[in-house]
């Protein structure tokens, strides 16, 4: 694969898309993002871009809360990252990285009367967690950041300096994960995905006032759970120790698309292994990525058209 960038109003090889040191998002963190995934399909020998338009539409919301303009249109940002991965020969799992950012060579803390601009590029990427063996996780000393301190539902990239220092005390530690929790204490989200949990035979996942960001694998977990296995999700609060005592917990990401979470601070859950409710889900989760769920293909954008 040849990666290549979207970046000042051009498709370039991704070396070619540089900014200056004083660009006011590299700064401030004054920028927004998007991870999106597009799956590679060896027997059909086509990648899959799961969701697209919904990401987009998220980058839109997010650019909105931090005031950069938007200067593309959702479908013309769709149309572009198909181009992108054409042009960047891409014949495995990748993932599209677009960015939008304060990019004035301007010192000061604000986002007004700044210029904004926007790049897209894409990098080949593997699995995130291990989807087989599942996530170690432990809860983290750094709580999630709450929406009274930064509008938390803007995928912005200052607001992942806590998941980061979250993610490396983690890995630090001897875990695969880190499970931040609210403010109060309440059960919010992982360093980069949602959470959900079986408890007492319910699907249990932190609501929107948790703090969480709402993300595009949670809801279509969701639907999935409704629509496939009967499964209402309940979303409600969840205490720390309701999540040590849970039968089942995993995570759901664009990254980690959904990981199975088998301790969290050393507690087992359930009898350790695997449970059945997150095999099912895993399962049809993945296959529907894959473009084997016919009923499904409406959340799928087929780069080569095959
Ligand atoms: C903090 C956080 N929560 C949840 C998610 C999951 O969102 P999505 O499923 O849209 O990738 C992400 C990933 O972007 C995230 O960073």
């Amino acid at each position: 694969m040849k990666s290549h960038a979207y970046f000042n109003k051009k498709i370039v090889p991704l070396e070619e898309a540089k900014v200056s040191v004083m660009t006011h998002a590299l700064n401030y963190g004054t920028a927004c993002f998007e991870g999106i995934r597009g799956n590679w399909n060896a027997e059909k020998e086509e990648i899959y871009i799961f969701r697209m338009a919904e990401h987009y539409e998220r980058l839109e919301r997010s650019s909105k809360l931090m005031r950069i303009e938007m200067t593309h249109t959702v479908e013309e940002l769709c149309n572009i990252t198909i181009e992108l991965i054409k042009k960047s020969d891409c014949y495995e799992d990748v993932y599209i990285r677009p960015l939008t950012y304060k990019s004035g060579l301007v010192i000061g803390v604000r986002v007004h009367n700044i210029d904004d601009d926007l790049c897209i590029y894409v990098a080949p990427f593997g699995p995130y967690l291990d989807l087989e063996l599942g996530a170690k996780c432990c809860t983290s000393k750094w709580r999630r950041v709450s929406d009274t301190m930064m509008p938390i539902q803007a995928k912005a990239c200052g607001l992942y300096i806590n998941s980061a220092l979250a993610k490396t005390y983690a890995c630090e530690s001897g875990f695969d994960e880190a499970i931040l929790l609210t403010s109060n204490g309440y059960v919010s989200d992982g360093s980069g995905e949602n959470i959900f949990a079986v408890i007492n035979g319910q699907l249990v996942t932190p609501p929107p006032s948790d703090d969480i960001l709402i993300g595009i694998t949670r809801d279509s977990v969701i639907t999935l759970a409704r629509e496939e296995l009967g499964i209402e999700t309940v979303e409600r609060s969840i205490t720390r120790s309701e999540l040590y005592c849970a039968d089942e917990s995993f995570l759901t990401g664009t990254a980690a698309h959904l990981t199975p979470v088998v301790e969290v601070d050393h507690n087992k859950l359930g009898d350790g292994r695997i449970g059945k409710i997150t095999r099912q889900l895993q399962k049809l989760y993945m296959d529907i990525e894959l473009g084997k769920n016919p009923k499904y293909l409406h959340w799928l954008t087929p780069v080569y058209g095959k």
